[in-house]
């Protein structure tokens, strides 16, 4: 599991967490990823701590072998993300911020998933499930990378859960709205259809369980998604533009 030391990625951790189950928990932040563990262990998992950046590719596809080596892998979520949005006054988004959102929304997790793909399907077994965001479905004007980050692993991932079905291995992509989590407390203004980490965690399992190829959710994000389809462009790009959006520093 990417993410763990996150909010949803902790969630996720505990609602698997059961004697028996052995989790692998992934992030940057120490003390974060250790209260993960904690939790986990007290439900009765094991658990194995990585701490360190995505964004050090080999590093991760390394760790990621040894960890099937180790024990191999029944389910891989890769949950880790980052989100930004323009700042106030500017023209573009900040090029690191958008550089980051490439790799870590993007570029590592289909790098991870693949080669998560490659051990499963020699074991006709696995599961893999990568967490986009509804965001996917809209040209929003003032996050860029981040709609278009998602938008590109949600294709991988639908593209891998048609390559992927003839050798039993399960790919989902999770496109979620809002989550109380600190990503989207840093947003400034109203998070409507919010949901509680554990909620999603749960929506999220029982996706991942049924071997479903997407999943969006709250389920009024579908509506939507067909809505913004549907308007010609020039609508949707100026609606859009209208919206105010600003963010707190992390
Ligand atoms: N919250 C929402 O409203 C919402 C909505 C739609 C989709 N999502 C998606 O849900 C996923 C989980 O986000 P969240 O809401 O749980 O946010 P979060 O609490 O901010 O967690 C983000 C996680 O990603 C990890 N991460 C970020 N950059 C990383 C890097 N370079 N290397 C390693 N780990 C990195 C963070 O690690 P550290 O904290 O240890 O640095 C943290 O564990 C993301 O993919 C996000 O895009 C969230």
């Amino acid at each position: 599991m990417t993410g763990a030391s996150g909010g949803l990625g902790s969630a996720l951790a505990c609602h698997y967490a059961a004697p028996g189950i052995h989790i692998t928990l992934w992030g940057r932040n120490e003390d974060r990823l250790a209260r993960t563990a904690s939790l986990c262990e007290a439900k009765g998992a094991t658990t194995s701590v990585r701490a360190f950046g995505l964004t050090d590719h080999d590093r991760a596809l390394s760790l990621l072998g040894e960890a099937d080596a180790a024990r191999p892998l029944d389910l891989v979520i890769l949950n880790a993300g980052v989100s930004d949005i323009r700042p106030e006054g500017a023209v573009t988004e900040r090029v690191e911020a958008v550089w980051e959102a490439a790799l870590v929304n993007y570029a590592i997790p289909v790098a991870l998933a693949t080669e998560a793909a490659s051990f499963m399907a020699g074991r006709r077994r696995g599961r893999i499930a990568l967490i986009g965001s509804v965001a996917a479905h809209h040209d929003l004007p003032f996050a860029t990378a981040y709609c278009s980050s998602k938008a590109g692993l949600a294709r991988f991932s639908t593209c891998l859960h048609a390559a992927m079905t003839p050798s039993d291995v399960g790919v989902t992509l999770i496109e979620p709205s809002y989550i109380d989590t600190a990503m989207s407390r840093r947003l400034d203004g109203a998070r409507p259809f919010l949901v509680t980490p554990e909620d999603a965690a749960r929506r999220i399992a029982r996706a991942i369980g049924r071997g479903q190829a997407v999943l969006v959710f709250p389920a009024v994000f579908l509506l939507l998604k067909f809505v913004s389809a549907l308007m010609p462009r020039r609508i949707a790009h100026r609606l859009l533009r209208m919206a105010r959006v600003k963010q707190n520093a992390r």
